[in-house]
């Protein structure tokens, strides 16, 4: 900075505050400095920066799982937004684990960023509640919290989407529709389980107690390729009488059309297939997978810009979102 302020004919304060734009400077002085910097290639430290400004121009992105195409798409959404306004995003992956859930926020912490948006695992609450008493504003997105008024939320209708892939199925004319499961105490997952024992007439289950009724045909695959591919399998031994397999995510779809392909089980003549996301992956296989759409990156968009306002004027009232899922038909189902 003093290179700069030397070569400019500036005072150093001058020069902080065009870098930081924080008080008055004159064209001709701001012309002056930028001029400097850009001979000097000078490049302003944001650490620095932020504790003048107290603001990093940073915000941290926790997501559970970088393996799933679902989550970079999401990721893309909300860089795009954050740069149009001259942020950067740090990106944590918790790989689904809640200690490391714990430790992001203690890195989001150290390196004082300015917000958050945040994929939670299972107990988004009390992320929540620890990012609020580092008093870090946050925004949650994909899995919402209930009754939390207090911090914006960007999710998709989880349980309309399972409610559409259902009606679907039954459409087509299948009528012993088996689901593949997504993880114990995860919102979206538990919402699209909501949908599937609504639609078939198992209103009277609860979600938490899935385990407790072997009897209905559904196996727990955690949104995961491998454990879709075994959780096919299962449920093909424990009620081979099911025709059409509707899976929580796309990843645990195409673990089951690995499985019954592998078999030489033909799809969907023999047994259809329904996913939820709609990641790429969803066009590429043979034959390419009927599912539910997520408007993924319009969520990441609107989450970043609902965070974003929150930090240009912290008294903006918190919005909640719910995103209309559609039904993308291919070849699956
Ligand atoms: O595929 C991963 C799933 O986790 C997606 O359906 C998304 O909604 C997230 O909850």
């Amino acid at each position: 900075m003093k290179d700069v302020a030397q070569k400019a004919g500036v005072g150093l304060g001058t020069v902080s505050r065009v870098l930081n734009k924080s008080g008055y400077v004159s064209e001709e002085a701001q012309q002056k400095v930028w001029e400097a910097v850009k001979q000097l290639r000078y490049v302003p430290n944001g650490v620095a920066q932020s504790m003048v400004t107290k603001h990093s121009y940073t915000l941290g992105v926790v997501l559970p799982d970088f393996t799933n195409p679902f989550f970079p798409g999401l990721a893309r959404g909300i860089e795009n937004e954050a740069r149009k306004h001259g942020y950067t995003i740090i990106m944590i992956d918790t790989d689904w684990q809640e200690h490391n859930e714990s430790q992001a926020i203690d890195t989001l912490r150290q390196r004082s960023i300015d917000g958050a948006l945040l994929v939670a695992s299972a107990n988004a609450l009390s992320f929540v509640h620890r990012l609020c008493e580092a008093k870090i504003p946050v925004v949650l997105l994909d899995r919402g919290v209930e009754d939390l008024d207090a911090i914006s939320q960007v999710t998709v209708d989880h349980y309309k989407g399972a409610c559409k892939a259902m009606a679907w199925a039954y459409e087509k004319g299948y009528t012993r529709v088996g689901f593949l499961s997504g993880p114990a105490k995860v919102s979206s997952a538990n919402l699209r389980l909501r949908g599937y024992l609504d639609a078939i007439g198992r209103g009277d289950v609860a979600v938490d107690e899935i385990e407790q009724h072997p009897e209905l045909p559904v196996v727990r695959a955690d949104f995961s390729f491998e454990k879709g591919r075994q959780a096919t399998e299962e449920l093909l031994r424990t009620h081979p009488d099911v025709t059409c397999i509707f899976a929580a995510n796309d990843l645990s779809a195409l673990g089951a059309l690995s499985y019954l392909t592998a078999r030489g089980i033909a799809v969907p003549d023999d047994i259809a297939i329904i996913g939820f996301d709609d990641i790429l992956m969803a066009t590429l296989v043979h034959p390419s997978l009927t599912t539910i759409r997520q408007p993924t990156y319009e969520m990441g968009t609107l989450a970043a810009r609902l965070l974003l306002q929150q930090l240009a004027d912290p008294r903006s009232k918190p919005e909640k979102h719910i995103l209309e899922p559609t039904l993308i038909v291919r070849q699956t189902c």
